[in-house]
């Protein structure tokens, strides 16, 4: 398959930076993200929402992207706590990342909530990272797939053909991520990738070859470049390995310097 081209890397820092950690974090990660080929690509940090503000400031002319990690599916209302994509734009939003498997597992959101925020934020021109999980029991059972493609279904009902250049998927296994989480293996990956880029086709047509697949879970210096050289495999997002600034950056250094020595590592 012919390679997207950019490298697509994400890192969502979840409730664990307070917000001056948050903006030191930025400050030197886009410092350091200029000494790379910003045009060969995309790069989103999605801070909490109370760091927002003072990271879009910062990355006001950076070529870094600001996500955020939720939005709201209305446009304003009687909706205490919550935010809607009109909110985050004026923060200098540019991508929301919907359907981690935190907020699937801990907040109980469903499918058909995340259909509707998917489709408030590509209202609103917003790029949609688009997270899909499979559990344990659906690996153990040899449900992955099956579980995958539901998921990745039922999120982009109603999504037109026009609208796919907003898309990225997020792979997430949900026994891969976080602390006690084991990367999945880089041929298992590439199969969820193949299924799930089978089915954007079926969806999309030529035009869902081009939405970027992404890998996250246990992602670290040690295992990127295996994950990323699998043929489905267009970027990584990256958690706690990504939130050292410099860490993060020689993963994505190592990565782009591979591709550039292999030519086409695909
Ligand atoms: P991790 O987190 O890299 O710390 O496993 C991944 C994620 O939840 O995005």
């Amino acid at each position: 398959m012919d390679r997207l081209d950019k490298v697509y890397f994400y890192t969502n820092t979840k409730m664990c930076m307070d917000m001056q950690t948050c903006l030191q974090y930025v400050e030197t990660l886009s410092g350091l993200v200029k000494t790379l080929p910003t045009e060969k690509i995309e790069l989103s940090v999605m801070p909490p929402y109370t760091a927002l503000y003072p990271c879009g400031q910062l990355l006001k002319d950076s070529s870094v992207i600001l996500g955020a990690q939720n939005v709201f599916w209305e446009e304003q209302g009687q909706f205490t706590g919550e935010i809607s994509a009109g909110m985050l734009q004026e923060l200098g939003v540019g991508l929301v990342m919907l359907g981690h498997s935190e907020r699937r597992r801990l907040f109980g959101e469903t499918d058909e909530q995340i259909n509707r925020k998917v489709h408030a934020a590509l209202a609103h021109d917003l790029i949609v990272l688009l997270s899909i999980s499979d559990q344990t029991e659906d690996w153990k059972n040899h449900l992955s797939e099956v579980t995958l493609i539901r998921q990745l279904k039922n999120a982009l009902q109603g999504v037109e053909r026009s609208q796919t250049d907003s898309l990225r998927i997020l792979y997430e296994p949900a026994w891969a991520i976080g602390e006690g989480g084991k990367a999945a293996d880089p041929a298992y990956i590439n199969q969820c990738h193949y299924a799930v880029h089978m089915a954007l086709v079926e969806l999309f047509g030529e035009k869902g070859k081009k939405i970027p697949i992404i890998y996250g879970g246990s992602v670290s210096a040690d295992n990127a470049m295996d994950i990323y050289s699998m043929e489905y495999v267009d970027g990584l997002g990256i958690g706690r390995n990504a939130w050292n600034a410099h860490r993060f950056y020689s993963i994505m250094n190592m990565i782009l310097e591979g591709d550039k020595n292999a030519e086409n590592i695909k």
